[in-house]
């Protein structure tokens, strides 16, 4: 009989860690959840029916979202951002999406990434890795993921202006009250700066295979 594999993939914003997880689930064969996307579709609601995103009327909100909503294409914009990390920090709702968060694991396994999947949502996972990159590379990443910004013609601008806002929300993430945005203590962390997508992987499966051995 094969071993559940949970595999929690935690980081800041744009650090590669959706890049990673996605790769590490297609080669080990597991479901992916990008749990981020449960936060921002909770916002996306919010902003649709005309509601503040740090009212309370979040739970409610985040109750109804399910796995259906995740392929919606309008969860990556900047206004979603801000509110996704609005009622990310609400008690509340994170209460409300753990549920959802651990039966996606099921009985075979899955890779999760987000926050606090190695804190809070499975404290027991089979491996946990922690990615990590410096403000600048991510912001640089973020920034070539993006339309191009004709209101700032300068890339060096446009790229510190991502950088700011990055650092916003880390600084969101980290200091709120309920599962702030850290390591686990038995997480194993991979710095991206200087590694290639495949690199990354790479050495992700090594760590997933000393751990399962
Ligand atoms: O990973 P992301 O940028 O899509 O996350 C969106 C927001 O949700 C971000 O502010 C962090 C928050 N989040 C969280 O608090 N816990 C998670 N497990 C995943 C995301």
């Amino acid at each position: 009989m094969t071993r559940r594999l949970v595999i929690a993939v935690d980081g800041p914003a744009a650090a590669g860690k959706g890049t990673l997880a996605r790769r590490l689930a297609q080669a080990l064969d597991l479901p992916y959840l990008d749990t981020g996307l449960l936060y921002r579709a909770t916002g996306r609601r919010m902003i649709d029916a005309g509601l503040d995103p740090a009212t309370a009327a979040a739970e409610e909100f985040a109750a109804s979202v399910g796995l259906e909503d995740l392929s919606r294409t309008d969860l990556r914009v900047p206004e979603v951002d801000r509110a996704a990390s609005l009622v990310a920090s609400q008690a509340a709702v994170r209460r409300t999406l753990v549920d959802v968060q651990r039966r996606f694991a099921g009985a075979h396994g899955a890779v999760l990434d987000g926050r606090d999947i190695g804190t809070v949502i499975f404290p027991d996972a089979t491996v946990k890795l922690f990615i990590t990159a410096s403000p600048y590379t991510r912001a640089v990443r973020r920034w070539e993921q993006m339309a191009p910004n004709p209101d700032v013609p300068d890339r060096a601008e446009q790229i510190a202006r991502v950088e700011r806002e990055i650092a916003a929300r880390d600084a969101a993430d980290s200091s709120r009250a309920v599962a702030p945005l850290r390591a686990a203590e038995d997480a194993v962390h991979i710095g991206t700066d200087h590694l290639s997508a495949d690199e990354v992987l790479a050495e992700a499966l090594r760590i997933v295979a000393r751990m399962t051995r």
